[in-house]
């Protein structure tokens, strides 16, 4: 699949079929993490691999969003920021957010890519994903990501969401400046 491909194609989806995914693909998928730029090359994201039924019960419960209980697999993203404290002090927090969302998208299309689906779940009860999953308390927990083949069944199927237009978010040497200068002619 090209890259192009991969990004334009890929959607939130919040309906899984029952069959279960391939553990060995997510593990690709989470290999291309490592690839994200990262600040003084630290990697301070942790990925936890959920498969106990009882477990994901449980984070569905701490997203209260029932579709999250759908998953046979579920891939919780964690920060351990203690590294990227001790090297980037007041800017670690900022950093560590960056890197997740940087290491996640790296992740996103390799799902796509392997076929798989999935929905970034940024809204949970932290300590309750924590105590679920035994997470300790100085480390965060900056999503969870229910993954598997997407429901063909009707009314579970779900388009594209309609993405904001590029003037909208460009502008040309100055914030809010939408022109971009004549290019002068130059004969030759
Ligand atoms: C930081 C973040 C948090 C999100 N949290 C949730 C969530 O808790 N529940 C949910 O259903 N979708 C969540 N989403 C998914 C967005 O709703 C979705 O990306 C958006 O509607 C655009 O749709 P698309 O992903 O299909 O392009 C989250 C996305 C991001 C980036």
């Amino acid at each position: 699949m090209e890259l192009k491909e991969a990004i334009n194609n890929r959607k939130s989806v919040r309906h899984f079929s029952k069959k279960k995914p391939n553990w060995r693909t997510i593990v690709k998928c989470i290999d291309s993490t490592r690839n994200a730029p990262m600040a003084g090359n630290i990697f301070p994201l942790r990925f936890i691999i959920v498969d106990d039924k009882k477990t994901i019960q449980k984070l569905a419960e701490a997203a209260q969003q029932p579709f999250v209980a759908e998953a046979k697999c579920i891939v919780v993203v964690c920060t351990d920021k203690k590294m990227v404290l001790n090297a980037y002090e007041e800017r670690a927090e900022k950093f560590c957010r960056h890197e997740a969302g940087a290491a996640i998208e790296n992740f996103l299309l390799r799902l796509e890519e392997e076929g798989l689906v999935t929905c970034w779940v940024g809204y949970f009860v932290d300590y309750l994903v924590k105590e679920a999953l035994g997470i300790p308390e100085k480390v965060d927990v900056e999503a969870m990501f229910p993954i598997g083949k997407e429901s063909k069944k009707k009314g579970e199927t779900r388009k594209k969401a309609k993405k904001i237009n590029l003037e909208q978010i460009m502008y040309f040497n100055k914030y809010k400046n939408r022109r971009k200068k004549k290019t002068k002619k130059v004969n030759v």
